[in-house]
């Protein structure tokens, strides 16, 4: 394979499994330094067992993406031994077991939970990362296409994958002069650890909404990150990129 991220060190919240391993396993096989920034030890210590035995450049950082101090502590360490960060995939979300209750079933601290998470932690990654990034870097936010079609029983996911696109643009604009593109992509249901509970026949119900009739696989997402970090993508910035097989368009 290319190794367009040779040299480049590329970090990656809640790479200990699920859609950011298959990320950070995908940029590495291209030849960068990767950074596994997750909050279970476990995780993150097996997903950087993983890929150095498959000879590629990692490195396992506990980090909680919603503390600020944790936060700054992966930072210091994600920049040791490297002129500067190329890229950072803010990937980390709580994204399991999420669903199922009503708008008014939700309580106040679940909220608050999962803004603190999803919406705070993508910004303290980038707030503590941007400023360690080389110019022409590339980052990437994750948010979800339930925010196209307004999935049910999820609101509180739903408003934080929304918010997600709005820091997205923001961003891409105070870091343009920089050449450091934002960009946010929007999976669509996936195949995973977090969504192995999800009865067969929603997926079958879900697969046959989709245009391209199949399960969606994190083997469908990585090459699109590798693309958005990458210079092929060099004039995309501020963009929301759905891959979820046309289930949704906008
Ligand atoms: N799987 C899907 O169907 C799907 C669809 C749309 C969007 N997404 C988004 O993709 C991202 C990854 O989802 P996934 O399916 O791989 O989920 P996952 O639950 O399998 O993985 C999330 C990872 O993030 C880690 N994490 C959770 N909280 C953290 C924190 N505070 N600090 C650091 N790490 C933390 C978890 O330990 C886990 O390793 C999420 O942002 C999710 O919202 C997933």
């Amino acid at each position: 394979m290319t190794q367009r991220f040779s040299g480049k060190r590329i970090v990656i919240t809640g790479s200990g499994r699920g859609l950011g391993f298959a990320f950070a396993e995908r940029l590495a096989r291209e030849g960068a330094s990767v950074i596994i920034a997750e909050i279970d030890a476990a995780l993150g210590r097996d997903a950087e067992a993983k890929l150095k035995a498959q000879g590629f450049d990692a490195r396992f950082v506990e980090t909680d993406i919603s503390s600020e101090a944790s936060v700054a502590a992966m930072a210091k360490i994600a920049a040791e031994g490297c002129n500067d960060i190329h890229g950072v995939v803010a990937n980390a979300g709580w994204a399991n077991n999420v669903g199922g209750k009503f708008y008014d079933e939700i309580t106040p601290e679940v909220w608050d939970r999962m803004m603190a998470i999803n919406v705070r932690g993508t910004w303290l990654t980038i707030r503590a990362l941007g400023p360690l990034m080389k110019d022409g870097g590339s980052i990437v936010t994750l948010s979800s296409d339930t925010i196209y079609w307004g999935a049910p029983k999820l609101l509180h996911y739903v408003t934080s994958k929304s918010a997600i696109v709005g820091m997205t643009r923001s961003l891409a604009r105070e870091f343009g002069e920089r050449m450091i593109r934002v960009n946010c992509l929007l999976p669509g249901l996936t195949m995973g650890e977090a969504t192995k509970d999800i009865p067969e026949t929603r997926w079958n119900d879900y697969a046959s909404r989709t245009i391209l009739r199949r399960i969606q696989q994190p083997d469908d997402l990585d090459g699109v990150v590798a693309f958005l970090m990458s210079d092929d993508s060099k004039f995309i910035t501020a963009q929301t990129l759905a891959v979820d097989g046309g289930f949704s368009m906008h």
